[in-house]
């Protein structure tokens, strides 16, 4: 066995450090730095519960000599959650569930364990809440969970053991802040804790083939340390999102070792649990309301999937200077630098107004391509003109007032065809060599006074 030495380690930013000092070197925190065991350096992030140094010498192995298949999926029952995993989950695999308490991370992977424990074995460790309180969800939401097996226990070193015994072939951590391992002396949920356990959970999944699903809540900074600390540990990170309290629930990969990360899975909260929203054009467009001024529709991307959204603007006479300007679900600052380009280009002004613009759903746009309906929704709010109802726009918009072109044109396009949307607007530098015909009623643009023109066209023609 390598000698144990002892390291610092900081407990506001993890940190290392070879000596014990008052003040963190990394974050500047005073009296953060906490003693840790660890067995030698160069097995670092191999301390926990069941490390062992290696005693092999290692070998060169040839990559094309490297045998075995494509990796082995299991689907969880839930598309949208597969299709973020890359496909369903990878044996062995370590995947972390981010996000805010209450947004439903414990009902998602509680739906996805019973689904498999209908046939394999399944572990769901519980610190937070009692066996009674797991099985009467699972209960109430009707989960046939046949193989289901709880561990109501936040002691890691008493854990191991358990599900190195049962062989389960996926395993939930629920969750990660309430978990202690006894090498490490400070609190639950420190980020020294955090990472104790992790790694030794990590190795727990490598060495037994179980795929592990690790929640972590995202904590407000500073007093515990959120899954944020955990990334660089696990082969897949999730998170779950949704905005001012919708009930839709998108879940995004950001990190992935085996599927494209960026994905997006789309869940609507329901009394009897998370439903997958599997064509979240048709659902976001559906209370969309006909001959109203002010709404614009856009096809935006949510990982690899082209999804139809309504963004609506709202101008009013301004009831304080200077004037509001509100984005709900879009860039703030840039909601400013659109309008001041709004005025100069589009022959229109909203000086000395309100302006509030929203995406309808709870949804949140980050790309650029929303300029362009945003500026849209302004301009029908402004005049009380009605967009054409079959019309679809997206692109950036330019501080000259140039429309400039966005990723995925095509598949935008497409999309938008096939939700009965006839007309577009077309950012010039989206336009295949080909030529989009048979698309429908499409404009081609390059500038913002050219498109309120088209429109113009449309809306008198
Ligand atoms: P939960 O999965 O416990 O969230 P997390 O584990 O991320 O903290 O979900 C909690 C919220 O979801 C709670 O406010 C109640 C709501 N909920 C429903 O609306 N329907 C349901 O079927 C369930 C199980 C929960
Ligand atoms: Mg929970």
């Amino acid at each position: 066995m390598p000698k144990p030495s002892i390291a610092y380690r900081c407990e506001a930013c993890g940190a290392e450090a070879p000596r014990w000092i008052g003040r963190c070197p990394d974050c500047g925190a005073w009296n953060t730095l906490t003693e840790v065991a660890r067995l030698s350096r160069t097995h670092s992030g191999r301390t926990g519960a069941d490390a062992h140094p290696r005693t092999q010498s290692a070998e060169l192995i040839n990559i094309n000599e490297v045998e075995g298949d494509r990796e082995e999926r299991h689907a969880t029952g839930l598309g949208e959650l597969d299709r973020v995993l890359g496909g369903g989950f990878v044996p062995g695999s370590v995947v972390l569930v981010g996000g805010d308490p209450g947004i439903g991370k414990s009902t998602l992977l509680l739906q996805a364990g019973a689904f498999l424990a209908r046939n394999e074995p399944v572990i769901y460790v519980s610190g937070e809440e009692s066996p009674l309180q797991v099985a009467s969800r699972s209960r109430r939401l009707g989960l046939d969970c046949h193989h289901l097996s709880l561990i109501a226990e936040t002691h890691l070193e008493t854990i191991i053991p358990l599900i190195q015994k049962a062989h389960p072939r996926m395993v939930v951590i629920d969750s990660i802040q309430t978990v202690y391992s006894d090498r490490v002396e400070s609190a639950p949920g420190s980020v020294t804790q955090l990472r104790e356990s992790t790694a030794a959970l990590v190795r727990l999944a490598k060495t037994t083939g179980a795929a592990l699903f690790i929640i972590g809540h995202v904590t407000k900074e500073g007093a515990i340390a959120g899954p944020r600390v955990l990334e660089h540990l696990v082969d897949t990170v999730l998170y779950f999102e949704n905005d001012l309290g919708s009930r839709y629930r998108i879940v995004r990969s950001v990190k992935n070792r085996y599927g494209a990360a960026n994905e997006a899975g789309i869940f609507l909260m329901t009394e009897n649990g998370l439903r997958e929203i599997r064509n979240p054009s048709a659902i976001f467009l559906s209370s969309r309301l006909e001959g109203v001024s002010g709404s614009a529709v856009t096809v935006t991307r949510e990982g690899s999937r082209p999804m139809l959204v309504e963004v609506q603007a709202l101008v009013d006479d301004a009831q304080s200077m200077p004037p509001r300007r509100i984005t709900v679900g879009t860039d703030p600052p840039r909601l400013s630098l659109l309008l001041a380009i709004f005025n100069r280009h589009s022959g229109q002004s909203v000086a000395g107004r309100d302006v509030f613009v929203n995406v309808v759903g709870g949804l949140r746009i980050s790309e650029t391509a929303v300029d362009l309906p945003v500026l849209l929704a302004v301009w029908s709010n402004l005049l009380d003109r009605p967009l054409p109802q079959d019309l679809v726009a997206f692109g950036e918009v330019g501080l000259s007032g140039e429309i400039r072109p966005v990723f995925g044109g095509e598949e935008r396009l497409r999309e938008s065809m096939k939700h009965g949307f006839k007309k577009a607007l077309v950012p010039r530098g989206n336009v295949a060599r080909q030529g989009l015909e048979g698309a429908g009623d499409l404009c081609v643009v390059s500038r913002l006074d050219e498109c309120l023109k088209a429109i113009e066209n449309w809306l008198t023609g």
